[in-house]
């Protein structure tokens, strides 16, 4: 018989106790995972209008755990499963959360760029979830000092995103605004994002960029590489999640243009096809570093096409490729 494991059991409570909350207070079942949340941290029951029944009901749920007893990571993947149930109806493609699969790679990539730094700070400038935001702040465990901030115009995914935050107590700061408007975030070390793509309807606040379309909306992705540039250091790094024909379009003459003006391209690593629904849809991680007094051009960019993540063979042939790319170029 199968045993069930620690962080099935968490999700089951996160689970059972987000679907009485969502029936009784007629909340959607994603909006209840928000609220469930938020008990589990502050220890109470904060809902109010619930019958007794259920009250009690719950509370005995939440006593067959201890939510202290848990690793950030199980934490996080517990969430994670209850966050994709709720997504999975009708979620906006550029809604749905960045999986761990891609954020354990990313997290493994800034590792090697930041190379031993004790200190870090860290922007999501589109962080929904936070799954992604948090499964690179839990890979970077021997930072010793990680200041982060996160911003995503959707209330909704930026309250899960600060539950969980609670949760796995990472001190993020939140900010819940359209992130291409003036955002009041110091530049920092490590930009991350997986980019919104599409058209940007804000037209007004686009013609403050350099990269808005000459003609009708601009692409939001292209305002956000040029916000994220604004909000980095010299010398910082970004990690963007991009679609693969980001160097293919008609505006991508003036994104190039642009990019090789402020900074480095360090990478562009196509992520497994097998990780999207529709191959159209495909994407790849964009390496970049702005320029600075440190900053050194490598001798040739880290260009890599992934396999499987379940093909072990092949995936540690690229690890080592990546590895031996590092030691020469950095
Ligand atoms: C692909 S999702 C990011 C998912 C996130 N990394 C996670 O793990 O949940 C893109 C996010 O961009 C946000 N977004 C889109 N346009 C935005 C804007 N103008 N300002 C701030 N956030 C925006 C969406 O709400 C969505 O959460």
């Amino acid at each position: 018989m199968k045993t069930v494991s620690k962080l099935e059991n968490l999700f089951a409570v996160i689970n059972e106790t987000a679907e009485l909350i969502a029936k009784e207070c007629q909340l959607t079942y994603i909006e209840a995972v928000a609220e469930t949340g938020e008990n589990m941290f502050q220890g109470a029951i904060l809902q109010e209008d619930m019958s007794e029944v259920t009250i009690k009901n719950i509370k005995r749920k939440y006593e067959s755990i201890d939510i202290n007893s848990f690793e950030k990571e199980e934490i996080r993947k517990a969430y994670q499963l209850a966050i994709l149930k709720g997504l999975k109806d009708g979620a906006h493609p550029n809604h749905q959360m960045t999986p761990d699969t891609i954020g354990l790679f990313l997290g493994y990539l800034v590792s090697k760029f930041i190379d031993g730094k004790k200190e870090l700070s860290i922007l999501d400038p589109a962080v929904g979830t936070g799954n992604l935001l948090t499964t690179i702040l839990n890979y970077l465990s021997t930072v010793e000092e990680i200041t982060s901030y996160g911003v995503d115009v959707d209330d909704l995914l930026i309250k899960l995103a600060y539950i969980q935050a609670n949760l796995q107590e990472h001190p993020i700061q939140f900010y819940n605004q359209d992130s291409l408007e003036r955002l009041l975030i110091d530049p920092v070390d490590v930009t991350i994002c997986d980019l919104p793509v599409g058209y940007y309807p804000n037209d007004v606040e686009a013609s403050n960029y350099e990269l808005k379309a000459d003609e009708g909306h601009s692409y939001s992705h292209h305002l956000f590489i040029e916000q994220s540039m604004k909000h980095t250091k010299e010398d910082g790094y970004l990690f963007f999640i991009v679609p693969n024909s980001l160097f293919e379009t008609n505006e991508a003459p003036k994104l190039n243009q642009y990019i090789k003006k402020v900074a480095i391209i360090q990478g562009f690593i196509q992520l497994p096809l097998s990780l999207f629904k529709d191959e159209r849809h495909g994407k790849s991680i964009l390496i970049l570093q702005k320029n600075g007094e440190e900053s050194k051009r490598p001798k040739q960019a880290l260009l890599a096409k992934l396999p499987k993540f379940s093909n072990k063979e092949a995936m540690n042939s690229i690890m080592k490729q990546i590895d031996e790319w590092f030691k020469e170029n950095k």
